[in-house]
């Protein structure tokens, strides 16, 4: 898979991809993530990015011409499954919206800023809005960050035991039963006995009496 994304402020995107699962998964080939700086494609002799709003109001926004200069570039080298938006008034991500997207060859992702980007960007390039929840960021890289790390440990081959991402809360529309490791004792606080047993069905049944029971008390929408 390949994801390209597009940035006033490259810097922000430098760690997040650097270590881990999502390190693991580029030097195993999986995925390549390019950043690209939308400065750079600035034909503004000051390389400016934005501007003021027509009509007035506080707040800049993202113009057209750059943007669309680096989304033409890339979609006249490849084509491109998904350009996608982050921005708060997108459709809020869930599990499954990643199990389809960790699918895709190639995906864009355009991070807002200020007050965002021009309209006919979105009217005319983006295929899909994003939000990673109902809470303003001051710019699209961190959301753009937390997708591309929930889709990137979903492409088969990332993780080293398939199954854990099986496993994962929201999989199956649960959250995950609570999980323990040694000691089996601590301040007086014990493991459950049945994880101790070695009785691997008894252990599944409790596993999934315990997600049923954190989902109904944590996120009983989940179970609608
Ligand atoms: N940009 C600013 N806030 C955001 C959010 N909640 N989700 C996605 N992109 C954003």
């Amino acid at each position: 898979m390949r994801i390209d994304i597009l940035t006033v402020l490259p810097q922000l995107l430098e760690s997040p991809f650097s270590a881990s699962i999502m390190q693991r998964a580029k030097d195993k080939g999986c995925v390549s993530i390019y950043i690209h700086n939308i400065r750079d494609y600035s034909t503004d002799k000051h390389k400016n990015v934005d501007d003021y709003q027509y009509g007035g109001g506080a707040g800049m926004v993202l113009s057209i011409e750059p943007i669309a200069s680096l989304i033409g570039k890339l979609k006249s080298e490849r084509d491109y499954d998904d350009v996608i938006y982050m921005t708060p008034d997108g459709k809020v991500l869930d599990q499954a919206d990643c199990n389809s997207l960790s699918l895709k060859k190639n995906i864009m992702i355009l991070c807002g800023h200020y007050k965002g980007v021009d309209e006919r960007i979105r009217k005319h390039f983006i295929t899909r809005e994003i939000s990673i929840g109902s809470y303003v960021l001051s710019g699209g890289e961190l959301a753009a960050a937390v997708l591309t790390d929930a889709l990137v440990r979903l492409i088969p081959g990332v993780l080293n035991n398939e199954t854990s991402a099986l496993t994962d809360s929201f999989q199956d529309n649960l959250l995950s039963p609570p999980v323990y490791t040694r000691p089996p004792e601590f301040n007086g606080w014990k493991v459950p006995e049945i994880l101790l047993s070695g009785n691997l069905p008894a252990i599944e049944k409790w596993r999934e009496e315990e997600a049923l029971k954190r989902t109904r008390e944590r996120r009983p929408d989940l179970l609608d």
